[in-house]
């Protein structure tokens, strides 16, 4: 194996310690700089005696050792840190949304192609176990034409655990963009791309209330809606219908079943790994739980950063760039479509990703 892959992160909040986990048990990364608007929260989520460096993030983009840039800031600032990355020459890998608006993300990709490097894009939970078993089963036949799927994600808010979840609830964030990423992103991976959409949305209370950390109890204001469905129209013909909420107290819908001419399947958690697919053959004898057949097993947030940093760079990678917005496209579609109460083309399209085969836990 050649040298590790340098890796630069922006944005030490959350979920940056889910990746650091990830990337360092993977040889093919390193982990060597991070960056912070907040230099204090940089320092702190490095840890005193860690072998990583703390830079500003222009000494980052101006460190010729970072190969990769990983966005890991408030969805706000993707398409500005992107943009900085690309400027200097650099890929650079962002947790989703890719951008707050299509405008931007296609600013960035149109960046990055004249530039002539690579953008990638989270969510890449769908290349654990759950959604590539899922996929398989449908590649192999076993539930026959898909027809439609549903997939729901309710939850109370995220203002109840996050520290700063101001972002939540500000444009790029709400159910949709926050959580919608997971949710389409394996819809697409499952029935491919999204030709049509038709939305509706509505939003309760104009504040919420933090409710952990230094800021509890703090009012911040909600700008976007809190609850939003539609149905999804896929170029295959499948109808997808999803239901996203931080309006729910709980629900025990699943996270995605799919349905298809000769049987049906529950999919797991979309925002997790792994998990039990479920199948139901037409005429068979209920529920059987399949057995991992596809996808990184035991996997962590960052395996899509590996299969971006690991790819031959004239292939899209499967957690790339043109899915990201694609992605983002049928969510602002449908938020579109539910301001104008009608139906909404969705401008772009993508391949499906290809395939991860079943893989052991590194
Ligand atoms: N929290 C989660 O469970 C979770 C899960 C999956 C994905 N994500 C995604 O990860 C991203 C970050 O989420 P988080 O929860 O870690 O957020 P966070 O608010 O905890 O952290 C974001 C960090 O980015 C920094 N930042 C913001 N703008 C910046 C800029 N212009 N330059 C440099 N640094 C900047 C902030 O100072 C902060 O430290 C979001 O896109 C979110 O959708 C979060």
């Amino acid at each position: 194996m050649g040298q590790p892959v340098n890796i630069g992160v922006v944005g030490c909040g959350v979920i940056f310690a889910q990746y650091r986990k990830t990337i360092e048990r993977l040889p093919e990364l390193r982990l060597l700089a991070v960056a912070d608007l907040d230099l204090e929260r940089a320092r702190e989520a490095v840890g005193p005696d860690a072998d990583v460096e703390v830079l500003s993030v222009a000494e980052l983009m101006a460190d010729p050792r970072v190969d990769v840039v990983l966005n890991l800031t408030i969805p706000a600032a993707h398409a500005e840190i992107a943009s900085r990355a690309i400027a200097a020459g650099k890929d650079v890998y962002c947790e989703k949304p890719l951008a707050a608006t299509t405008a931007d993300a296609a600013r960035v990709l149109r960046e990055a192609a004249a530039a002539g490097v690579r953008v990638g894009c989270a969510p890449d939970t769908v290349l654990g176990t759950g959604t590539q078993t899922a996929r398989k089963a449908i590649d192999d036949g076993l539930i026959g034409r898909p027809v439609a799927a549903t997939a729901t994600m309710l939850t109370p808010g995220h203002e109840r655990w996050h520290p700063n979840p101001d972002f939540y609830y500000a444009p790029g964030g709400g159910p949709l963009l926050d959580m919608g990423p997971y949710y389409i992103t394996s819809l697409v991976t499952l029935l491919g791309p999204v030709t049509t959409v038709i939305g509706a949305g509505t939003r309760t209370r104009p504040k919420r209330t933090i409710g952990s950390g230094p800021r509890r109890g703090e009012e911040i204001p909600v700008t976007v809606d809190t609850y939003v469905t539609g149905v999804l129209v896929h170029a295959s013909g499948a109808l997808s219908t999803l239901v996203m909420g931080f309006e729910g107290a709980a629900t025990k819908a699943p996270n995605i079943e799919v349905h298809g001419e000769r049987g049906s399947l529950v999919v797991p958690d979309p925002n997790h790994f792994d998990g039990s697919v479920l199948l139901a053959r037409a005429g068979g004898q209920g529920w059987e739980t399949m057995p991992a057949t596809a996808g990184h097993a035991e996997a962590g947030r960052g395996v899509g950063l590996l299969d971006f940093a690991t790819s031959p760079s004239d292939q899209e990678p499967r957690a790339g760039g043109t899915l990201g917005y694609h992605v983002l496209d049928v969510m602002e579609s449908l938020l579109s479509s539910a301001q104008s109460r009608s139906a909404v083309t969705v401008a772009s399209t993508c391949e499906r990703p290809e395939p991860v085969a079943l893989l052991p836990a590194e």
